[in-house]
């Protein structure tokens, strides 16, 4: 594959990590060259090397999802026992492959755009095939009392659920619990519903919303950051702070990112805005990029970080909001009592783990990390990972739920949206490797050759060009700034 334009100004960004290998002193003077290049690369603005790599994201990018087998599943219907679970995958979808649409350039310094969803199966990055079976919780019977609490209507419900001959939980293939499927509850209801319903239904052709975000133009700090998401800056499912979108949408932040900063992006899946904290270096095929990850803290119980109050919706599973690890996104869920954790409610408070057993939650498989590269603030590789879950609630007039004893938060799939191996790596190595020789090359002809002064300098100290004209300029520059200088003077 050959490198592509796009690349170039990643690839400046290395060339301040090459130029360290001659000494300390070439830092300042690559990164004031790098930074005058990605002030002008940088913004999403259509021309820019950045824009190309926001249109179509540079990577590939997978969805892995692993579903919730229920092992006992008589005992959990008969008994109410708690369901012994077993996670089944990955199965692996490819995803983000669509080009932005609508993109349209405003006066203001800002572009709007949508992301559309789209999801194809990668049979060779799965443990099996879509039409693998799972023993899961039925989710129409499960969600049908939150959404009719009154008691007269669950009698109703509670005769076509028997009639259909649901229970609680039910087998589904893969494709169908992800994508959709046909229930025969809903689909035997006299009323006029949709009987399709699935986790992610529906997913293909839909689009997560319109998104309008600084180019970066008129402001570098502020590039890519949402100034507006579904034509609104708050969501309205939550109070106060946490209804916000903060930040940008994680795929890339504003240029020269510092390890103290919190890094604030908005995940349309979880339904809020979230943050990121640097947590150490990562080297990744030569490069260097800060792991930013999202932090205990930001799940934690309003008892522990009191800024989380207003993330606490549901008194009932966090005993008056003193439990921590999932969220109640019911507001944006059109009521369906849907939670939000961290894989294996890693996080989670041990009360909440404990209603369901198998789980075995560890931070490296389950945390949520964006790598970014610090001078351009792309990310380059994430691993974004959730579970998606539905509380379970004892229903007295829908027979199906009987048997709950308590309410509980019972795990459906978790997912782990990643990037396998950025697809720029090759190029950058070779790039960078190509500039090493380069600079290695130019430092021989120069000892070689001798110099003075005047050809030393590039024409225009001030401009920057693309790294690969102006090279010697730089190398040259650098050494004279160096301890070299009384060598060639
Ligand atoms: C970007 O500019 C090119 C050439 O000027 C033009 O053909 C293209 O339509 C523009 N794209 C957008 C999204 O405005
Ligand atoms: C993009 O805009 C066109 C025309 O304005 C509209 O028909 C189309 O539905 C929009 N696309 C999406 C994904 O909303
Ligand atoms: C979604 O679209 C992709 C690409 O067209 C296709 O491979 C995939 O099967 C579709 N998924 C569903 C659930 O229809
Ligand atoms: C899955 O099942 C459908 C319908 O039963 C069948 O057409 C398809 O070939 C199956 N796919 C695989 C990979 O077994
Ligand atoms: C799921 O399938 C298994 C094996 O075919 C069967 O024993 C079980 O009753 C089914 N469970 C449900 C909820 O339909
Ligand atoms: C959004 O919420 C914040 C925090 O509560 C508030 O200060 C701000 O005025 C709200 N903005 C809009 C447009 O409602
Ligand atoms: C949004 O950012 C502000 C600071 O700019 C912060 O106070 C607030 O807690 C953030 N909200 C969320 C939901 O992250
Ligand atoms: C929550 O608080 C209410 C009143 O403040 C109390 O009646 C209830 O028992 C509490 N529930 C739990 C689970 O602590």
């Amino acid at each position: 594959m050959a490198c592509s334009r796009n690349l170039g100004l990643l690839t400046g960004a290395i060339i301040g990590a090459v130029l360290a290998i001659f000494g300390g002193v070439l830092i300042p003077v690559g990164d004031n060259l790098i930074g005058k290049a990605i002030k002008k690369e940088a913004v999403i603005a259509n021309g820019t090397i950045a824009y190309q790599n926001w249109l179509v994201p540079g990577s590939s990018v997978y969805r892995e999802f692993w579903i919730f087998h229920v092992l006992n599943p008589s005992e959990v219907l008969d008994e109410g026992a708690r369901p012994k679970l077993e996670q089944r995958g990955p199965y692996t979808y490819r995803v983000r492959y669509l080009p932005k649409e609508n993109v349209t350039e405003h006066d203001d310094g800002t572009i709007s755009y949508m992301l559309p969803n789209v999801a194809s199966f990668e049979p060779e990055m799965s443990v099996g095939t879509e039409n693998d079976t799972v023993t899961c919780l039925n989710l129409a019977v499960v969600a049908a009392p939150a959404l009719y609490p009154g008691t007269f209507m669950q009698i109703l419900l509670n005769t076509w659920i028997k009639s259909s001959k649901s229970t609680m939980l039910q087998n589904r293939t893969v494709k169908e619990i992800l994508w959709g499927y046909t229930d025969p509850f809903l689909n035997s209801l006299p009323i006029s519903v949709n009987p399709v319903l699935g986790v992610f239904y529906p997913y293909n052709g839909t689009t997560d919303g319109l998104y309008r975000v600084y180019t970066g133009t008129e402001d570098i700090t502020k590039t890519a950051i949402i100034e507006s998401y579904k034509n609104k800056r708050n969501l309205s499912y939550w109070e106060g702070h946490c209804d916000m979108v903060n930040g940008t949408d994680g795929a890339s932040f504003p240029p020269f990112v510092k390890k103290n900063q919190v890094l604030r992006f908005f995940s349309s899946d979880i339904c809020r805005s979230i943050y990121g904290v640097f947590q150490g270096k990562k080297i990744v095929k030569g490069i260097t990029l800060y792991r930013f990850t999202v932090p205990r803290e930001a799940f934690a119980s309003p008892t522990e970080v009191g800024d989380n109050y207003c993330f606490c919706t549901d008194r009932v599973i966090s005993q008056n909001c003193t439990l921590a690890g999932v969220l109640d996104i019911s507001a944006c869920k059109a009521k369906r009592p849907v939670y939000i954790s961290l894989p294996h409610f890693l996080h989670a408070s041990e009360v909440i783990l404990h209603d369901v057993e198998g789980l075995s939650p560890n931070e490296k498989e389950h945390e949520t990390f964006l790598d970014i590269e610090p001078t351009t603030g792309f990310t380059l590789q994430f691993a974004k990972r959730l579970q998606v879950n539905l509380l379970v609630k004892p229903a007295a007039k829908i027979d199906a739920l009987k048997k709950v004893k308590n309410p509980y938060v019972f795990p459906i799939l978790w997912l782990n949206e990643v990037t396998k191996d950025f697809r720029v790596s090759q190029c950058f190595i070779e790039t960078s490797a190509k500039q090493r020789v380069k600079i290695q090359r130019q430092k021989i002809s120069l000892m070689v050759r001798g110099f003075t002064l005047s050809q030393l300098y590039p024409k225009e100290p001030g401009t920057y060009s693309p790294p690969s004209q102006h090279h010697a300029g730089t190398f040259v520059r650098i050494v004279l700034s160096g301890k070299k200088r009384d060598a060639l003077q």
